[in-house]
Formats: structure tokens, sequence, C-alpha cells
């Protein structure tokens, strides 16, 4: 009954990021409206995912979640099915918990006593997927005030979403949002095609930082974990918000994809500026990250401290996306060598995926200057395979 992986890592849009728990069928139809004008669906993002706040806790007396259609007309049926119009995925938010996040921290509107499925997990399920939904992010903060145990908690849910998927014929992706406590990467590959290796990158209402950015790129390296339909989930995007310069913004896509984690933008799509938006759009940005082969990059050189090159294995022979971040506060040359890439030293082509051009070809390495907190994003092709030492996880974490 484990859950069909979705192949690569999901992308779309959240509304936690710019919205709280302030949302109602107006505030989705909008940002809808927004992300397909923008283009965002054909740089490949598909879900519309509503966060927490959609509801507050009542329920009927055979336990059915019922919704308060002054803000929702028509029910979540309706916005569900307006998303379907657009050709997009719809994405929908409870807690593994008796009580949601709302009712520990209210922000914008108090949540009722009861705000979260536990107790009702095969019904919520269900009740989703007849709606329509095609995606579910379940919490943990009533989880973590009750102390349930996160592994046995979430593969009931995982089972429940099974079951539903299996019922209504409608796959249901689920998203685990354990923040990482329980170290969620070593129990959670199998259970769901994305879970949550850290704490909130915006912690209620906090503005963007680049600190928190590193923070949760840090939190979420765990390789050993990801493979190929099973991503480690540092968070929604901040991309496009402010407090972020459109280079900080650059190196946040940078970070994600060489991580290959999940591209959920997090800003409000009425108000975003064609910069930030050809920012999330890069495609070759996102080609690193939705690379089937699916692994997260790894740390391969520091020769200064704070000066770090990630490399990722692409799909293909020969192939690799090269991270060069710069952490400390003057510029830096950095090097990536072939042999730290898993490359023998020969001819290789070394292409910036921001200028979207070929520097040149290179035997053994590149060198850059990287600006202070900056980074650069490149790809290495036509390289040759060294014997060993490529990048592989290990296969031990998955359940299957
Ligand atoms: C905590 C989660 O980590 C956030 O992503 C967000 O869903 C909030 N809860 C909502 O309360």
């Amino acid at each position: 009954t484990r859950q069909i992986p979705v192949p690569t890592a999901p992308m779309g849009w959240a509304s936690w990021n710019s919205f709280a728990a302030v949302v109602d069928h107006n505030v989705i139809k909008g940002q809808v409206d927004a992300f397909v004008a923008a283009g965002l669906p054909e740089a490949g993002y598909e879900y519309i995912n509503i966060d927490e706040g959609w509801w507050q806790g009542t329920r009927d007396s055979a336990g059915n979640i019922t919704v308060d259609e002054s803000e929702w007309p028509g029910g979540m049926k309706a916005i569900a099915d307006y998303i379907h119009s657009k050709g997009l995925k719809a994405g929908i938010y409870t807690d593994a918990g008796k009580d949601g996040c709302g009712y520990y921290f209210p922000t914008g509107r108090p949540a009722a006593p009861g705000s979260g499925s536990e107790g009702h997990y095969e019904q919520d399920m269900l009740q989703f997927s007849q709606w329509g939904f095609d995606f579910v992010k379940v919490d943990w903060c009533g989880g973590d005030v009750e102390g349930l145990d996160a592994a046995t908690t979430y593969k009931a849910i995982s089972d429940a979403v099974a079951t539903a998927s299996a019922t209504t014929g409608r796959p249901l992706t689920l998203s685990i949002c354990n923040w990482g406590y329980q170290n969620t990467w070593n129990w959670a590959p199998g259970l769901a095609p994305m879970y949550r290796t850290s704490t909130d990158i915006i912690f209620w209402g906090n503005k963007p930082s680049m600190t928190n950015m590193l923070s949760n790129y840090d939190q979420g390296l765990h390789p050993t974990a990801q493979h190929t339909g099973y991503y480690n989930d540092p968070d929604m995007l901040m991309v496009g918000m402010d407090g972020l310069t459109a280079a900080q913004n650059r190196t946040h896509m940078n970070l994600w994809a060489i991580s290959g984690a999940p591209l959920l933008a997090g800003n409000n799509l009425s108000t975003m500026t064609a910069e930030s938006a050809a920012i999330l759009k890069n495609p070759e940005v996102i080609a690193v990250d939705q690379d089937p082969r699916g692994l997260q990059g790894v740390k391969v050189a520091e020769d200064t401290t704070g000066a770090q090159v990630y490399g990722k294995v692409l799909s293909g022979t020969g192939k690799r996306a090269a991270l060069l971040l710069n952490r400390t506060s003057s510029a830096q040359n950095i090097t990536v060598r072939w042999a730290d890439l898993g490359l023998t030293n020969a001819s290789a082509t070394v292409r910036d995926l921001w200028s979207r051009t070929n520097i040149g070809s290179y035997t053994t390495g590149y060198t850059t200057s990287v600006p202070a907190g900056g980074s650069v994003m490149l790809t290495i092709n036509g390289g040759t395979e060294a014997a060993s030492s490529a990048y592989e996880p290990s296969s031990a974490a998955v359940y299957t």
C-alpha cells in the first residue's frame, strides 16, 4: 500500500509564505490566475497548494469536515475544480495531531480545538481526494505537542493516503511536514515523495533572510536518503519576497536545484516582478533540480573555509552540476576540479546557467571569482566518468 512516488520533486506554489493563515477562495483564485499569466506552468510548475487557514476545525456529527461557504463558495471542491480548469494540480493541508498549528499559534484567524486530522486520517484523506485534491501537506504541530511518534503516525497517514487514492482513482501525493526534529530522512522516504528536513524558512511572519535560506539548505542535506521519487524538503521558496536581492534569489534557486528539492514558490504572484518571474523560471536551473536521477548534490570541496563547491551527478554520462557558493564576506576565487566531481581529467564544457552561455572547455577544472555571499551555478558536460567516486546514494533508507 505504499504510495507510488512522483518521479521528480514537486513544483508549484504554496500559500503559506505570503498569506499565512489568511486564505480564501478569492485569494487562491487570484494566485491561480497570476500563476498562469506569469507562465509558470510552461516552466514546469503545476501545484497550487492551499496551506493552513482554509479550515478551523468544525466537523459534522459524522466527523466530516465542514467548510465555511462564505469564504469558500461551493466548498473546497469548487476551488479544486477551478485549479484543475487551468490544467493545474490542487493541494490542501492538515495536521497529524488533534489540533493544528493555528490552534497553538493563532495568526490572522484562530483555529478551533480539533483542527487536526488525528482520529480521522482515512476519513479526511478520502474527503480531500473526493473533493479533487491531488496533494496533501500534513503538518506536525498537534503531533509535536502530544508527543506522537512521527514515523508511526506518518506511516498511518501514508496508508490512509494510499487507500484514498485507490478508492477515488485519483493519486493523492503526500507531503510530510515533520520538521526534521525526528530525523525524517531516516523513515520518511517511501512514505511520501517529499518530507521536510528543517524548521520553517519563514517563521510566523518573519522577513525572508539569507541566514534562514542557508540554514534550511544545510538542514536539508541528507544525500543518502534522497533517491528518484523521494526528496529532502528544505521548505518553500522565498524567491521574489521582500528582503532578498535578485542575486540572493538566484542563489536560492541554485541551492534548491543542486539539492534536487521541491520547488514551491511562496511569493505573492499578483505582485511578482518580471525579474523574479524570470528567476523562478530559469529552465537550465530547473533542469538541474528536476534531473531524473533525482540525486542530491553533495559538498565536494572547501579549499578555503566558506568557499564551497557542491557537485551533483546528473543523468547521462559525464554530466555534473556544480554550485560554487561563497559564504564569506569577501569575493573568492573558487575552483571546481573534475576529480572532485568523479570525472577524470579530460576536456569538458563548462556552462554558466544564469548567463546561459558556454564558458569554454577545460581539462582539469575551472576557477572563477564568486562575490561575497553569492554563488555561481554551472554544468559540466562531456566529462569522462572516473572508475569510482561518482556519488551514488545507498538504497538502504528506502522503505518498499
Ligand atoms: C508549520 C509548517 O512548517 C509551515 O510550513 C506552515 O505550514 C505552518 N506550520 C502553518 O501553520
